[in-house]
């Protein structure tokens, strides 16, 4: 939903004037040069050889962009920065959760990562050798991606939250023979072992795994290091001051892998290129996020997400500003801590997540309102729809009705932002994310692919290739051809299927409704029924299971998994306690659900279906439309009850 004009907000005069882009003219600009306008976004960083071409569609879907041309993307966020004299200013801030502060500076961070890169290096990684980093938010983790991005190595990053059975099926499916894990981090102040995690995992793949491990923790916890596992702390010694080259990589050699939830039980290899992604990343901070290499900017997405990826470290570091990380939570040791990281490092530029933002909501507005938060310039939200109640509580509690707010729609196949107002252009409409960025085709269509009218709800599309796509899942073209292009590509006009509802308004601003496939967005977390579901129904006693969002005060959506079991079982604590449980191992805590509700049946069409929309309305207590065209309607009444028991 979207505010009334009245609620609508002009960019503040005070951020236009220093705005990174204030010209109103680039979307005509961009259209009338297309696709020679994402000149633009290569030009931000710096090639080892030119492009020739900005774009080939000869083989659409699989498009590529400036061909020919050959970069380095640790290159580009590091050395070329301290070529330009600027290597005492500081690349990273990390905040530890118990107070412990680190910066590096360009200097240090390059120093590092050339020392990993070395030290994998000598391991046997050679170049696109995929190299998993199973890391909490601590600074071994961009480190590690930035060393394998010098020399070569496509790094696939598994959100530290995630099983050890998610970890190894990640693993397995990359054909992944070198880990880089830690002995474990805090969680809520308390020691919490990852090393053991990371074992399990080991122990379920056929190959044999180089693993090095990041003592985080020294005495709070003690590990062995078993055959083919290596201290952190050791290589570096033994590297001490080694220095690599940065590989030439072509712009379409792969940057990294990201797995991500999709409509099958499997998870999807995302694969992102050098040159088109490291551009579009850093473009999109550059224009949308407004960052200037003097700032101190904060997102504070996990870097095991693609948010963490594109906007903590690769855009900022591409664009040679202080990118600060945090590895805690926003209540822990108290509900000030955000605000007094931000008060502290004078941060500029904060992006976060509407589920962080209803939570402070929900805590009040004393705890920014007992710090400084003058330094604040632009925030932004990313990761769900933002309601206006949720976007005005931001613009004025924590940016004080001076600083534009950018509710930034984008995906992990999209690599950066995609749909969003431009910060020091566009009027502000809170609960619309905006029109397209500049040459970017978002449009809402029909089940008939045509364009709809203003205001009717339709399929979130893009109808023109932008250079931070994912070029295919890895392993796998033809699903990638078949989830994303299939839908509502008519001969050789190729249109991308978001997955996103939408409504769009007679000015071109896109509401994004939700997903409209059967993957859920958790608290930003991003998971797939299906996955949920085929590790519920291994549990023993289960017959059925069906898995639904559902609104959620504080995380915006939540699961609800609903259970038949069969002969067996009766349902009971028990039982529900091995399900929730089944869903931590397969996939981790995350993903846990927030109800079981048993049932004697799940409501199916007469086609066998199970029906998740009416389940997905029972959760949500909305009215359930009709359901005589079930094959047992009688059952509705049944889950009714169920679910009001809960
Ligand atoms: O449903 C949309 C939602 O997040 C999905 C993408 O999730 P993921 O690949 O994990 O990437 C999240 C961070 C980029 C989208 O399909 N989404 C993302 N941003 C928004 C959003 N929904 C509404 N408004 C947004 N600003």
């Amino acid at each position: 939903m979207t505010a009334p004009p009245d609620e609508h907000r002009e960019p503040p005069s005070s951020f236009v004037e220093q705005a990174n882009l204030r010209d109103r003219t680039i979307c005509e600009e961009f259209e009338a040069n297309w696709p020679g306008c994402w000149e633009q976004a290569a030009d931000v960083l710096d090639w080892h050889r030119e492009y020739d071409q900005v774009l080939d569609e000869s083989n659409a879907p699989f498009y590529e962009w400036f061909c020919g041309g050959e970069l380095n993307a640790s290159y580009n966020c590091l050395d070329r920065h301290i070529e330009a004299g600027r290597k005492n200013h500081a690349a990273l801030k990390w905040e530890g959760k118990r107070r412990e502060t680190r910066t590096y500076t360009y200097q240090d961070l390059s120093h590092e990562v050339n020392e990993v890169a070395a030290a994998l290096r000598d391991l046997g990684v050679g170049e696109d050798d995929v190299v998993t980093l199973y890391l909490p938010m601590i600074p071994e983790l961009p480190i590690a991606m930035l060393a394998c991005a010098r020399i070569g190595a496509p790094h696939s990053v598994v959100f530290a939250g995630f099983s050890a059975d998610a970890l190894a099926t990640r693993m397995e499916s990359a054909t992944s023979e070198y880990l880089i894990t830690c002995d474990g981090y805090y969680r809520r102040g308390n020691a919490f072992n990852q090393k053991s995690k990371a074992d399990n995992a080991l122990m379920e793949l056929d190959n044999d795994v180089t693993t090095v491990v990041v003592d985080r923790l020294g005495e709070e916890l003690d590990h062995t290091l078993d055959e083919r596992q290596y201290d952190y702390e050791d290589l570096l010694i033994a590297h001490a001051g080694a220095r690599v080259s940065p590989v030439a990589r072509d712009g379409e050699d792969m940057l990294f892998l990201m797995y991500t939830s999709g409509t099958t039980g499997e998870p999807k290899g995302v694969t992102h290129t050098t040159g088109g992604y490291l551009s579009y990343a850093a473009w999109t901070a550059r224009t949308v996020l407004d960052v200037k290499p003097e700032d101190t900017y904060w997102c504070s997405a996990d870097i095991g997400w693609i948010t963490g990826h594109s906007y903590t470290v690769y855009g900022p570091l591409a664009l040679g500003t202080t990118s600060v990380i945090y590895e805690g939570t926003p209540d822990y040791p108290d509900r000030s801590r955000l605000w007094e990281i931000i008060e502290r490092n004078a941060v500029d530029v904060f992006y976060t997540a509407p589920t962080a933002i209803r939570a402070f909501m929900k805590w009040g507005e004393q705890y920014p309102e007992s710090h400084d938060l003058s330094s604040l310039r632009l925030l932004g939200t990313v990761g769900e729809p933002i309601n206006p109640r949720a976007w005005k509580w931001y613009y004025t509690h924590i940016g004080n009705e001076s600083c534009p707010v950018v509710d930034t729609w984008w995906q992990t196949e999209t690599g950066g932002i995609m749909i969003t107002t431009l910060p020091g252009v566009n009027t502000m409409k809170p609960g619309s994310a905006g029109p397209s960025l500049p040459g970017i085709g978002a449009r809402v269509v029909s089940e008939d692919g045509s364009t709809i009218e203003a205001g009717e709800a339709g399929y979130l599309v893009i109808d023109r290739p932008w250079p931070g796509m994912f070029r295919t899942l890895y392993g796998n073209d033809d699903q990638y051809v078949h989830e994303y292009w299939d839908r509502f590509s008519v001969d050789d006009e190729w249109v991308y299927l978001t997955g996103d509802g939408a409504t769009v308004d007679e000015d071109g601003y896109i509401t994004v409704l939700g997903r409209v496939d059967d993957v859920i967005n958790v608290s930003g977390h991003r998971l797939g029924t299906m996955e949920i579901e085929s590790a519920i129904v291994g549990v023993s006693g289960v017959a059925e299971a069906a898995v639904v969002g559902g609104n959620h005060e504080t995380n915006g959506t939540a699961v609800y998994a609903y259970v038949s079991t069969d002969h067996s079982q009766e349902p009971s604590e028990a039982l529900e306690a091995r399900i929730t449980d089944a869903v931590e191992d397969t996939i981790g805590p995350f993903a846990r659900p927030e109800d079981v509700i048993f049932t004697p049946e799940l409501p199916k069409t007469r086609s066998g279906k199970i029906m998740r929309r009416l389940l997905e309305n029972i959760a949500n207590h909305e009215p359930l439309g009709d359901t005589s065209t079930l094959r047992n309607p009688e059952v509705v009444g049944e889950i009714e009850a169920a679910d009001r028991k809960e």
